[in-house]
């Protein structure tokens, strides 16, 4: 077999790149360790930044994100029962949309079903050859056999665990990562939001967050140990907890019901670099993770989509390389400030172990000029926003 671009996993990232790229007649094949069903199973933030609507809207596969999709003008942020809003409209012109991840991964891979894209699922053994070569070629097993792929060029959209990363000799590869002294316990209740707008809650019992998918939908989560299981959290004492982490006004009309998902995540900052090998490409989690906190991990995937995309572009439309030898270092500079982002936030709202009494007085201090200082929610609003591509 033979195609021009090879995409490792059919996540977000590789399932946008996939579909941009036919849009432009550039062929490709997506190979997916797990089926459709798994990857659509994976909750995760839905907050998109305007650089993602437009590459849905680019791709074709926007419509519903404009039907169903909640536009925010700003967000909510408490420290005990003090809550203030910032208003990313006004600072930004531009406000961020709230739809799932799993949705935009739904609306993706039925774009890529109508348009007859190959993508080969459960597949095993992915090994990517030739990298640093003019002819590279990926192998992997289906069913018991094993097949090879030659091609241009390779896209590592194969997540945090997937092999791309790892084909890159380590002492070409450096890393960067720190990890956070806590979780977050997320839950999906078919409940209405209890605000129209996110919070995000700093509380002297932790951080907390109230989200949403839809009027009948929320997503709401608290920080958490470590050590805990979903077991240790019954329903009740998730309710109860996150109550007491919101202004009480919002505690006194938030609607509790059953939970339909539990999960706890833990809390990473991570980046590689490079981001490109030879003719291997990193995309989205395969190359950077960010702590949930800001909503950046698909947004930040989004811009790497974006840059490897046009990249790609200029290489067959107009037999330029300077596209693709840009990208990692275009890439890597928006993802740093992604992160520094998510890492401030982080360090905003939650309460760490570790902390001092002097900690938490600068926590407080900086919240308060979040609050007062029209420059700083400007900052924070342009961030949140998504900074331009
Ligand atoms: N071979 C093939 N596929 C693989 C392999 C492999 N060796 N390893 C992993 N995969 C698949 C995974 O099963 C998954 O479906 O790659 C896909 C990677 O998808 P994501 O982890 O969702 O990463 P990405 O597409 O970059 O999305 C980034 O989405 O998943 C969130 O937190 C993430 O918000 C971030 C955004
Ligand atoms: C979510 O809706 O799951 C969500 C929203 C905002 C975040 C993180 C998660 O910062």
């Amino acid at each position: 077999m033979n195609t021009q671009i090879v995409i490792i996993g059919g996540g977000p990232s590789g399932l946008l790149l996939s579909q941009l790229l036919d849009k432009r007649g550039i062929d490709s094949i997506v190979l997916e360790r797990k089926t459709k069903d798994y990857v659509l199973g994976r909750i995760r933030a839905g907050v998109l930044e305007q650089g993602l609507v437009r590459l849905m809207e680019e791709a074709g596969c926007a419509d519903r994100l404009h039907a169903e999709g909640f536009t925010h003008d700003g967000t909510l942020i408490s420290f005990g029962d003090e809550m203030f809003r910032i208003d990313f409209t006004k600072h930004t012109g531009t406000p961020v949309v709230v739809y799932g991840q799993t949705e935009v991964t739904r609306d993706l891979y039925d774009a890529r079903e109508a348009a007859g894209g190959k993508i080969e699922f459960n597949v095993k053994d992915v090994v990517i050859n030739g990298a640093d070569t003019d002819a590279p070629f990926v192998t992997y097993t289906v069913a018991g056999e094993t097949r090879k792929i030659d091609c241009d060029f390779v896209a590592g959209c194969d997540g945090f665990h997937g092999v791309s990363r790892k084909t890159i000799p380590d002492d070409v590869r450096r890393e960067y990562e720190k990890v956070y002294p806590f979780g977050w316990l997320g839950i999906l209740s078919e409940t209405p939001p209890v605000s129209h707008e996110l919070i995000y809650a700093n509380s002297p019992r932790g951080f907390a967050l109230a989200s949403m998918r839809n009027d009948n939908l929320c997503r709401y989560y608290i920080q958490c140990s470590l050590d805990d299981t979903i077991d240790d959290w019954s329903d009740d004492a998730f309710w109860d907890e996150f109550k007491k982490r919101i202004p009480a006004q919002q505690a006194a009309r938030l609607i509790t019901g059953q939970s339909i998902e539990k999960s706890i995540a833990p809390l990473r900052s991570f980046v590689t670099e490079p981001m490109r090998w030879g003719r291997l490409f990193l995309c989205g989690d395969a190359a950077h993770i960010v702590p949930p906190t800001g909503a950046k991990g698909l947004n930040t995937a989004a811009s790497d989509v974006h840059y490897l995309y046009n990249g790609l572009r200029d290489y067959y439309e107009n037999n330029s390389s300077d596209g693709i030898d840009a990208y990692s270092a275009k890439a890597l500079s928006r993802i740093w400030k992604a992160e520094r982002f998510s890492w401030w936030f982080s360090a905003l709202m939650h309460r760490y172990p570790d902390q001092t009494e002097f900690d938490q007085r600068i926590q407080v201090a900086e919240l308060e000029f979040l609050r007062s200082n029209d420059a700083a929610q400007k900052a924070m609003a342009e961030n949140y926003v998504g900074l331009p591509y």
